[in-house]
């Protein structure tokens, strides 16, 4: 099996389709930098359907199990039915996207025909005031809601709720949010800020550490410690004591869990990330253009993991800090 320099497989690939988004939460792309003049990638430079499909297909060969396509927005990108159609096909794969749930809900159920096997909604705040003022463009919580509601319906199940937990901003939602969602079977997944790219401002004082959000849950409802499902990862599993379902804190800032870490990210224009937080990517589109063999690309692959050293969060520091990172919004988290 294919393993990095700390014995890591690779496991998971997270597909990036577009670095466009229609919403400009602030901790992701800040209106005053993803303004009108924000250069996003023209359509000529993102890969197509058929090139992701071969490189999923290859990524699969080499071990992967689990594909998660992300944006920017990925249901901003044009007909991606058809892509999960083509994915679907793959054997054996947990296919899974991470949308803000903004639109038409009709769009629900061809998701599922086309293949998708479960999905992850991101929501902030059950305010609309506050919910707003993230994601700022007035978008409206009660939308988001019925959204969470129709992947329910359609089968898209556990439905998983992101959010990003931001001290000043939302972290007084903590318990509304749990509360909202305990017995309907969805988890909710509370996210510690990260300091993905350079864009969002980000500073330690702003982070609300999972411990702080464990214990305002658990004063109120109490909390057991869960197994993780493997090892590594995201989320750490706790479970409502009273067995109304259960919740994932994902603590990348105060417990990283890079020791565990199968993920590789691939960008809508065709770059491979080793980390989350990595400083540059490795060109795969020139190979997919450029009429090399399959068996060549493996082999790229398999020397660019083996190579792998990346653990970002285990070294956070202030030097780390300052390096140059791609942004959220390109990469998909
Ligand atoms: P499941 O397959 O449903 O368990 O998904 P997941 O746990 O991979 O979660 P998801 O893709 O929804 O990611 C949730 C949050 O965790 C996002 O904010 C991601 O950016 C963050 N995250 C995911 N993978 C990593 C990682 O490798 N490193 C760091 N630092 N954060 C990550
Ligand atoms: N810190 C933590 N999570 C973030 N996300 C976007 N930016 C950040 C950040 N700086 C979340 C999104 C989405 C997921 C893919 O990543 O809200 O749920
Ligand atoms: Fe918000 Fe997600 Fe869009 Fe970023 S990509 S602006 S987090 S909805
Ligand atoms: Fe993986 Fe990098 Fe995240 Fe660590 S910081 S878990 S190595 S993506």
């Amino acid at each position: 099996m294919l393993k990095d320099t700390f014995g890591r497989a690779l496991r998971d690939l997270r597909i990036s389709v577009t670095d466009r988004c229609n919403f400009r939460c602030v901790y992701c792309m800040p209106r005053e930098i993803f303004g009108r003049d924000y250069h996003f990638l023209e359509r000529k430079e993102i890969l197509t359907f058929e090139e992701i499909y071969r490189s999923a297909r290859i990524f699969v060969d080499l071990g992967v199990r689990k594909i998660r396509l992300t944006g920017g927005e990925p249901l901003m990108r044009r007909d991606l039915e058809h892509l999960i159609a083509m994915l679907a096909e793959l054997p054996d794969i947990d296919l899974t996207l991470t949308t803000n749930g903004s639109f038409p809900v009709e769009r629900v159920p061809r998701l599922k025909e086309a293949g998708l096997k479960r999905i992850t909604v991101s929501l902030d705040s059950l305010d609309n005031e506050r919910f707003q003022k993230i994601n700022d463009v007035r978008f409206p919580v009660r939308q988001v809601l019925d959204w969470i509601d129709a992947c329910a319906d359609a089968g898209l199940t556990p439905v998983k709720i992101n959010m990003v937990v931001r001290r000043g901003y939302n972290e007084k939602d903590i318990l509304a949010m749990a509360d909202r969602f305990r017995g309907t079977g969805h988890i909710v997944r509370f996210i510690e800020f990260m300091d993905v790219g350079t864009a969002n401002g980000w500073r330690m004082e702003e982070v609300v550490p999972a411990a702080e959000i464990v214990s305002i849950i658990h004063r109120v409802f109490p909390l057991e410690p869960l197994q993780a499902h493997y090892p590594g990862e995201v989320a750490r599993r706790y479970r409502y004591a009273d067995g109304q379902g259960e919740i994932g804190i994902i603590a990348s800032v105060t417990q990283p869990f890079c020791g565990g870490c199968t993920r590789l990210r691939l960008s809508a224009e065709g770059k491979l990330f080793t980390c989350l937080f990595a400083s540059y990517g490795h060109d795969l589109r020139q190979l997919l253009r450029s009429g090399r063999s399959d068996d060549d690309i493996k082999q790229f692959i398999r020397q660019l993991w083996q190579a792998r050293d990346d653990r970002y969060s285990e070294l956070r520091n202030e030097n780390t800090r300052n390096l140059p990172k791609i942004e959220m919004s390109y990469i998909g988290g």
